[in-house]
């Protein structure tokens, strides 16, 4: 399979232009890309070719009706040299749903596998090596076809980028603030909420603009019939620990299925936590915060990783969590999970795919 994958490699690399001390999140590209059509209704030429801009017609349909869906995953270089892909197997998964909700084809799971770990094998050189830091692996298919009626198109183009990463928040800050959104809503029952779409995102935008003028980073989002419900947070899904027992949001379709998520459930489970997933109050969340029972708030997401929450600010009033610190569990989790992702610690569910030499 990774034989069928043509190579067109750069003349010259970028790579030494680039200040890696100074990373931020996803604003520089290395210096390849994957690239594959469907066409026909199949799936053609997969190749690794320059990173660089595309052509495409002003009525593409992706541009005016978003018929797009992407994925994030990470790869990990670790003390040991290795290189080390964290879960891309349930990203594959993901997209596939993603791809269905969206009317966009599949792509089968190991043509997947074996074009990204292509792509990082490429750009090798450009994983960081500092702890913190990663390869940011992008893979986006969508439409191809300049058409103006509202129907699935028939042609797809599917690109996979790779950018060097540090952390997704402002790193002078100890802890994600949060604005609960009451007004503007995320998904719907029915919606394409579970999907990585970007028009999730587009949406989104707007809200959290506003909170960011408020002095927010993030937004928590409550479910879009009542606003009564936890949701997730713009870019990451949210656990809180009350009384010492661990709750997150249950999937009902309109989050995002995180794989980090699954991830700290797993962990949690495994080391005799109790993890609910369930529907979650905000009301009870305020509660659990008045009386001192609100020991801990985290997000978990790719970019995010585990990321404590200080400050959610809901209706006027702020709530804080542990003042503005890291708890134990979300120390915990943070350390185990970055352990794994560099090969520092066991990996018995073998999550991550480790590149050959
Ligand atoms: N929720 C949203 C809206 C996200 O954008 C992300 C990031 O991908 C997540 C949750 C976490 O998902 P994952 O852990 O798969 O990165
Ligand atoms: C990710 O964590 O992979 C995300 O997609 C979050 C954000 C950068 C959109």
């Amino acid at each position: 399979m990774l034989s069928d994958i043509e190579l067109e490699l750069v003349p010259r690399s970028r790579r030494e232009a680039v200040d890696f001390d100074n990373l931020g999140f996803g604003n520089v590209f290395c210096d390849h890309m994957f690239s594959m059509e469907w066409e026909d209704a199949e799936w053609h030429r997969p190749r690794i070719i320059p990173y660089g801009p595309i052509t495409m017609e002003p009525c593409n349909a992706a541009l005016h009706y978003g018929q797009s869906v992407f994925e994030g995953m990470k790869a990990f270089r670790g003390g040991d040299g290795r290189v080390r892909i964290f879960r891309p197997d349930m990203n594959a998964r993901r997209l596939a749903a993603s791809c269905d909700r969206l009317c966009v084809p599949q792509v089968d799971p190991e043509m997947f596998l074996a074009g990204i770990e292509r792509l990082v094998s490429v750009d090798q050189a450009w994983i960081p090596a500092r702890r913190g830091e990663s390869l940011y692996i992008r893979p986006i298919i969508f439409s191809n076809e300049s058409h103006l009626e509202v129907r699935p198109s028939r042609s797809f183009r599917m690109l996979v980028m790779t950018s060097p990463v540090r952390s997704y928040f402002d790193e002078s800050m100890p802890a994600v603030t949060l604005k609960v959104e009451d007004t503007y809503t995320r998904a719907a029952p029915g919606g394409t909420g579970a999907a990585k779409t970007g028009g999730n995102y587009a949406g989104s935008l707007y809200p959290a603009e506003l909170a960011r003028r408020e002095g927010y980073m993030q937004v928590l989002w409550l479910d879009g019939i009542e606003h009564r419900y936890v949701e997730e947070v713009g870019a990451m899904n949210i656990f809180f620990r009350v009384n010492g027992h661990i709750v997150t949001p249950e999937l009902r379709g309109s989050i995002l299925p995180g794989i980090t998520r699954d991830a700290v459930i797993t962990l949690l489970r495994e080391n005799g936590h109790e993890v609910v997933e369930r529907r979650i109050r905000i009301d009870e969340i305020v509660d659990a915060s008045r009386n001192g029972a609100l020991e801990e708030a985290f997000g978990a997401g790719t970019a995010a990783v585990i990321s404590p929450v200080g400050t959610m600010a809901y209706k006027g009033e702020e709530i804080r969590v542990n003042a503005n610190a890291s708890g134990p569990v979300t120390q915990w989790l943070y350390d185990q999970i970055t352990g794994i992702q560099l090969g520092e610690q066991q990996d018995p569910h073998g999550w991550c795919r480790v590149l050959p030499i």
